[in-house]
């Protein structure tokens, strides 16, 4: 990450998050500086969710979901954090620095871009040469113009070609061998990676080539050699085809998914020019995430047979915590034995376009697999059916489908639709936060409720710092290292909120711990917050003191103390002597 922290701070003091979110979803204003609206990330007709101008966080007491502007635009909008800062910084009228001295590995990767592009251009041109790539590729029916607009190649069968082409210099050679272009040799030396194989470009959302599938002519191993992962290239976040499917079209309403390079390349031939290929991972969050930014519709190609079925699954298990109203997602199971290459050039364009305008509906492939595991003629198969569709359906962070999808259940489990409705807004019964918001940490192992009280107070108000006239003493009592960082935190930026406070973690293990603290309810009377927290701070003070008096207590019980640590000893009471004195 090469965005300056201070940065990140400035334009959390900007950005107004009640002014964000306000814009997305209509806040009312409630209780001093609170707002609440129904919850963006979960199904209720209460509003439970709140917004602090106060805090700059947002914290819904249904569902847990929690953050800062930057986690609303990550959750809500879907941003990566780059992203999100990105946005807010133009929203704000500012512009993201890089950072100076981080930014070396950023440096190059213009030039690695460049290389790439070389690169393929050379395949390319290498096809034209190599009479049996031409004749594979003829023979699976790709024509040269598809061959071109995909800048299909060919990888000579050399070891070296690449590597005497692009590789002069040392320079040169790194440069290969960071797109994993050339393999270095243990016994020192570099090697050409893709050899006697059709290259496929990879192509990221914006037309840069960032990795390649090589494919074997003949029958081999692997039949399909994948670019390693590179500061490029990132094989789940990837989807071949889709640069392509974009440039294709002006509008794309909707995106079928398949499995394969040549089902993506050889529907385009048919003139289905909106097939996207995952790279021989399953479907992620980060796909999905990224193919609803251009579409409202995505199809997933499965095979018919139960590893189909199975993977199908597992798409929806991803599906489901990502459903939003507006997107539709199908199902298209091929016939067996078939996959989208082989079956558009059996029955054509139009055939195979009738299939997916037929595929079935997430929800219709929903309950066909749930009940199937159950006996729907029994009662308890019934119930067993409708509990295990209810932990799937408590998922669905968006309004309406929830609805519908408890309408159906209701229906085929034949029990009563508030009944279920009831249990979905329970929230003792809910089993998954939909936002993937783990349970609030601070129980284990517990805190001190005078820790507990301080951390809270002074994370949800960090000028409370300010008030701090005598330095707490160092211990070993549970959470007291974290107080002395907030406090050092604070003393650097005194005017520090607690959205920009909070960041300084993210990414860290206290990440979720900090922010369950800015969550955390204390019901102190604003007025009276500053004098319960000093009030605090004493009682900590004490507890630091009594903590370690009896640590040296115990320990002299089992034995001789050494010479400083009497004294140590001796101190620490003097001091409680004071304390309590005063
Ligand atoms: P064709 O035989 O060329 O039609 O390929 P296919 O797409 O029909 O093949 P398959 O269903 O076997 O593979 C689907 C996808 O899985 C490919 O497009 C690759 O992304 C990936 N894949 C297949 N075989 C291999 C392999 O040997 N290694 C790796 N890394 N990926 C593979
Ligand atoms: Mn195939």
């Amino acid at each position: 990450m090469n965005i300056p922290r201070e940065f990140i701070e400035l334009l959390l003091a900007k950005i107004d998050i009640v002014d964000l979110i306000n814009t997305q979803i209509p806040l009312r204003k409630k209780s001093g500086s609170n707002y609440f609206a129904r919850c963006p990330f979960h199904n209720e007709k209460s509003a439970s969710f709140s917004v602090s101008q106060q805090k700059q966080f947002y914290y819904c007491f249904g569902c847990g979901a929690h953050g800062n502007a930057i986690d609303f635009m990550m959750q809500h909008e879907r941003l990566s954090f780059p992203e999100a800062i990105e946005t807010l910084a133009r929203t704000a009228g500012m512009e993201v620095p890089k950072v100076a001295g981080g930014a070396k590995k950023d440096d190059s990767l213009p030039a690695l871009y460049a290389l790439m592009t070389e690169v393929t251009r050379y395949y390319h041109e290498q096809l034209r040469g190599a009479k049996h790539a031409i004749a594979y590729l003829k023979n699976r029916g790709i024509s040269g113009q598809i061959a071109k607009q995909f800048l299909l190649g060919y990888a000579p069968a050399s070891f070296h070609q690449i590597l005497d082409h692009f590789g002069k210099t040392d320079a040169d050679k790194k440069k290969l061998l960071d797109t994993g272009l050339i393999i270095k040799k243990d016994e020192g030396g570099y090697f050409d990676r893709f050899r006697d194989r059709i290259m496929f470009p990879i192509h990221d959302y914006r037309g840069r080539i960032i990795g390649f599938g090589g494919r074997i002519l003949e029958k081999g191993e692997p039949k399909y050699l994948n670019s390693p992962e590179t500061a490029l290239f990132q094989k789940g976040h990837e989807l071949y085809g889709l640069f392509e499917a974009l440039r294709a079209n002006r509008k794309l309403d909707k995106i079928l998914v398949v499995e394969g390079y040549m089902d993506v390349v050889a529907l385009f031939q048919h003139e289905i020019t909106y097939a996207v290929a995952t790279l021989g991972t399953a479907t992620t969050a980060h796909h999905i995430n990224r193919l609803t930014r251009y579409v409202t519709e995505i199809i997933f190609c499965f095979d018919g047979d139960e590893a189909g079925r199975n993977a199908a699954w597992r798409a929806l298990q991803v599906l489901f915590p990502l459903m939003q109203d507006n997107l539709q997602i199908r199902f298209l199971f091929l016939p067996d034995g078939e996959d989208p290459d082989s079956l558009v050039r059996k029955e054509g364009k139009a055939a195979f376009e009738a299939r997916i305008n037929s595929a079935s509906s997430l929800s219709a492939f929903f309950f066909l697999t749930l009940s199937r595991q159950s006996d729907l003629g029994t009662i308890e198969g019934r119930a067993r059916f409708a509990s295990s569709a209810l932990t799937f359906i408590k998922q669905v962070p968006s309004a309406i489908l929830p609805e519908i999808l408890l309408e159906e259940l209701a229906k085929r489990a034949r029990v009563d639709v508030t009944e279920l409705k009831q249990q979905i807004r329970n929230p003792a019964a809910s089993l998954q936060i939909p936002v993937a918001i783990p349970e609030p940490e601070i129980s284990k192992p517990k805190l001190k409720p005078a820790m507990q009280i301080a951390l809270a107070l002074l994370v949800q108000n960090p000028q409370l710092a300010k008030s701090v006239k005598t330095s707490l003493p160092q211990g070993n009592l549970l959470g007291l290292n974290f107080l002395h960082r907030l406090l050092d935190v604070i003393s650097l930026q005194p005017e520090i909120n607690t959205a920009a406070l909070i960041e300084s973690w993210r990414g860290q293990k206290e990440e979720n711990f900090v922010k369950n603290l800015a969550c955390w309810e204390h019901s102190i009377p604003e007025a009276g917050i500053t004098h319960e927290f000093l009030g605090t701070l004493r009682q900590l003070n004490l507890l630091i003191i009594e903590d370690e008096i009896n640590r040296l207590l115990s320990k002299a019980s089992e034995g001789e103390l050494a010479d400083e640590e009497k004294q140590e000893l001796s101190r620490w009471i003097l001091k409680k002597k004071e304390m309590t004195v005063v």
